[in-house]
């Protein structure tokens, strides 16, 4: 018999609904929904460039942060060249690779679930043209830091365009992140990766953006399908933007949640890496196949990634303690009622 989906923790969604006020704002772009949007999206992009402190030239908006990364693919890439990427990663990058007619160079991560910068580095050569870093890192939550960062892009050749995904970087904390903004100013091969789907809660509108230099964001501008970004989702990113100290406490409620199930999953037994974005990764060797098995039978969605480790998305104080119940029963060990 198949288990209802008590908690959905597979995709590192957030577990909030849109804001009262950016839902208002989509009602009223859907009562003119008879009218097309901009062909490009202009005026979104000035707001989102204000709100990064860069010049308008600066920003390329796309559906999904999905959609500028193909784009960005799209823009540099000829047949025969190649995407490296630490592997595992993001699905998405060898499938955009592939349709972007390039072939994807996967580099293993390092035993503890980091990007292997010097592998990486020592994988490009003159077919390369675009190397993805994903920061912080999914699955794992690894975070590569400001000088790591730093030294890593004065290495990189300049025919090859380094793709920073930061879709998660609004869950990382700490003295040493980069400055990513302003590191795309400095490097004309660099494109900065982020997204309203996450921290930002509106997956379902497919809203993302680049930050580079002027000439990259030009040639990634040149892929973006004519009246692409539909009306309803810029109002609800505009909207968001106005609403942003609300949703910043929505993340800093999702830190602390994050926080309080590593601990608790510690615990009782499981090893888990300090992670920076809004999911929690265990490793095998641990028992991850059962934890899977264990977890999917109390209802709760995760991603597996078998003989490798689970995702676990952080949800909110019910799913943890959903998770932590089916974990805890499965080592054997028992968990106090709301501990
Ligand atoms: C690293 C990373 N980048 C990008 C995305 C997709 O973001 P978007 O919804 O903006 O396309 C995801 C979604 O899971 C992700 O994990």
């Amino acid at each position: 018999m198949d288990v209802p989906v008590l908690h959905r923790l597979a995709l590192n969604e957030s577990p909030y609904p849109p804001l009262p006020s950016v839902r208002e704002a989509m009602r009223r772009a859907v009562a003119q929904a008879h009218r097309y949007p901009e062909s490009h999206p202009d005026d979104l992009t000035e707001r989102i460039a204000a709100w990064c402190r860069v010049p308008p030239d600066r920003v390329a908006v796309g559906s999904g942060s999905v959609g500028v990364a193909l784009q960005l693919f799209r823009a540099v890439v000829r047949p025969g060249d190649t995407v490296a990427h630490a592997w595992r990663t993001f699905d998405a990058y060898p499938l955009l690779a592939a349709m972007a007619g390039a072939r994807s160079v996967p580099v293993p991560l390092s035993p503890d679930g980091h990007q292997d910068l010097g592998a990486l580095l020592a994988a490009l050569d003159h077919r390369t043209r675009v190397v993805v870093l994903c920061n912080p890192h999914n699955p794992t939550g690894s975070l590569i830091g400001a000088e790591a960062l730093s030294a890593f892009l004065r290495r990189v050749p300049r025919h090859v365009t380094v793709l920073l995904d930061e879709a998660y970087v609004e869950f990382a904390r700490g003295a040493d992140l980069p400055d990513s903004p302003a590191l795309s100013g400095a490097y004309p091969n660099l494109l900065v990766l982020r997204t309203f789907s996450k921290a930002y809660g509106l997956a379902a509108l497919r809203i993302g953006y680049g930050l580079g230099a002027p000439a990259l964001v030009e040639r990634i501008r040149g892929q973006q399908l004519p009246f692409g970004i539909n009306a309803v989702a810029a109002a609800a990113v505009k909207a968001s933007l106005r609403a942003e100290s609300e949703l910043r406490r929505r993340v800093d409620t999702v830190v602390a949640e994050r926080e309080r199930l590593r601990d608790e999953l510690v615990s009782i037994g499981w090893r888990v890496p300090a992670g920076h974005a809004n999911s929690v990764w265990l490793a095998a060797p641990d028992p991850v196949g059962e934890g899977a098995a264990a977890l999917a039978g109390a209802g709760v969605q995760v991603r597996h990634y078998p003989n490798e480790g689970l995702r676990l998305t952080v949800g909110d104080r019910k799913a943890s303690d959903a998770v932590l119940t089916a974990l805890a029963g499965l080592r054997g060990q028992r968990r106090a009622p709301n501990a």
